[in-house]
C-alpha cells in the first residue's frame, strides 16, 4: 500500500470514486458527517470543522494524504451563504492547519468553475484571468485558491486543485447549478417528464466523473516539479447545452419529455463559463479526456442501469 489516505466529505456525489480509485493502490479512510455503510473501506463519521477529531483521525491512521471534498454545492449555498462560507474556508484552513502539525505530504482540494464571472471572458476561460464570482460558493472557493497560492509559494504546504466542471456520474448530485445532467439521465429512465431550471441553450463546460477522478489521482501522484503553477489548474471535457443533452439521450433510444422553466440557477449559470482553456493541465500533466458527451451519456446510462 502507497498511502494512508483520509477522504473528507465521502458520502457525496464524487466520494465514492475517488474511494474506489484510491483503494486499489492505498489504505483509504472515507470521512463525512453523513453515515455511509456503501463505500468499499473504512468509514468514520467526521466533522471538517472539529478541528480537534480531524486531527485524532489524521495522527492515529498515520494520514499522509488528504482529499477534501467537503462542500455546500453553488445552488444550495445561495439558501445557506454563511454556511457555505464557514464549511469552505474553515474547513479548508483546517485541514491546512493540521496537514502543517502532522507532516501531511499532500492535499487534494477541488475547486470549480463557480470561481469565475462575468469578467472572465466566459467564451474561452484561460487559467489565469480576473474574477467576480456571483454565488458564495464561487466566492469561497476563490477565497481558498488565493489560500492555495499562499501555502504553495511559501512551500509551507504541497496542495493540489482542479476547477472541476459539472460532473457527470451514476450517483445523484448535492445541489449544484449543472445537476439536471444528472437528473435528465435518471428521468430519461423513468419515462418521467424533466422540468429543466436551465435555459435550453445555456452552454456550460461538464465531464465524465472516472475523467475528472483519474485526472486528479494523476495529478496528485506527479512530482511537484512538473506542476508549473501555485493555483488550481483548468480542467474540461466538452461543451453542452441542456436541449443538445436532450438530443443525445434521445438518439441512445428514450424519448424524454424535458419541460424549460428557468430559476435562480439559470442566473448562476450565465456567469459560467462557455468554453474552458485547459491547455496548461494536459500540458503540465499529460492528460486528456477520454470520454466526450456522447460516450459520457451511454456510460452512466449503464451505469445507472447496472
Ligand atoms: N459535483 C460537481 O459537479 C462538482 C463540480 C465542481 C466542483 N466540485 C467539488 O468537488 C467536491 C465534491 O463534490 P460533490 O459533488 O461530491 O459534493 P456533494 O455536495 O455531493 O458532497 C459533499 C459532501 O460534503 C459533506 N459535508 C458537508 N459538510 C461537511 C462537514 N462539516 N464535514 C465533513 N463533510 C461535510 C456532505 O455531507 C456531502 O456528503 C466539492 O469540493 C465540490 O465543490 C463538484
Amino acid at each position: 500500500m502507497n498511502n494512508n489516505i483520509l477522504i473528507i466529505g465521502a458520502s457525496g456525489q464524487l466520494g465514492k470514486y475517488f474511494v474506489n480509485l484510491l483503494s486499489k493502490d492505498n489504505n483509504v479512510i472515507a470521512s463525512d458527517i453523513i453515515p455511509n455503510s456503501t463505500l468499499d473501506c473504512q468509514f468514520q463519521l467526521l466533522n471538517i470543522l472539529d478541528y480537534n477529531s480531524l486531527k485524532k483521525t489524521i495522527k492515529t491512521n498515520n494520514i499522509n494524504q488528504i482529499y477534501n471534498l467537503a462542500a455546500i454545492l453553488s445552488a444550495k449555498g445561495e439558501s445557506f451563504p454563511y454556511k457555505t462560507w464557514i464549511l469552505t474556508t474553515e474547513g479548508f484552513l483546517n485541514v491546512v492547519k493540521v496537514s502543517i502539525e502532522c507532516n501531511v505530504d499532500r492535499i487534494f482540494w477541488p475547486s470549480s468553475i463557480a470561481v469565475f464571472g462575468l469578467n472572465s471572458n466566459l467564451e474561452h476561460v484561460l487559467n489565469d484571468v480576473p474574477m467576480l464570482p456571483s454565488s458564495m460558493y464561487g466566492v469561497s472557493k476563490l477565497a481558498c485558491e488565493k489560500l492555495m497560492n499562499y501555502y504553495n509559494s511559501k512551500k509551507l504546504l504541497d496542495i493540489r486543485s482542479l476547477r472541476f466542471p459539472g460532473i457527470v456520474s451514476a450517483s445523484k448530485p448535492g445541489g449544484g447549478t449543472t445537476d439536471y445532467i444528472v437528473d435528465m439521465l435518471y428521468s430519461a429512465l423513468s419515462g418521467n417528464e424533466y422540468k429543466c431550471f436551465l435555459d435550453k441553450d445555456r452552454i456550460l463546460p461538464m465531464m465524465h466523473i472516472d475523467d475528472s477522478v483519474q485526472a486528479s489521482i494523476k495529478l496528485m501522484n506527479i512530482d511537484r516539479e512538473k506542476i508549473s503553477i501555485n493555483s488550481p489548474y483548468n480542467i474540461t471535457s466538452f461543451n453542452i447545452t441542456p436541449d443538445s443533452w436532450r438530443n443525445i439521450i434521445d438518439t441512445l433510444g428514450y424519448d424524454l419529455k424535458v419541460l424549460f422553466e428557468k430559476d435562480f440557477r439559470d442566473k448562476i449559470a450565465q456567469s459560467w463559463p462557455r468554453n474552458i482553456d485547459d491547455h496548461l493541465f494536459r500540458n503540465d500533466v499529460g492528460w486528456k479526456p477520454k470520454y466526450d458527451s456522447k460516450k459520457t451519456a451511454k456510460s452512466i446510462i449503464d451505469a445507472i442501469n447496472s
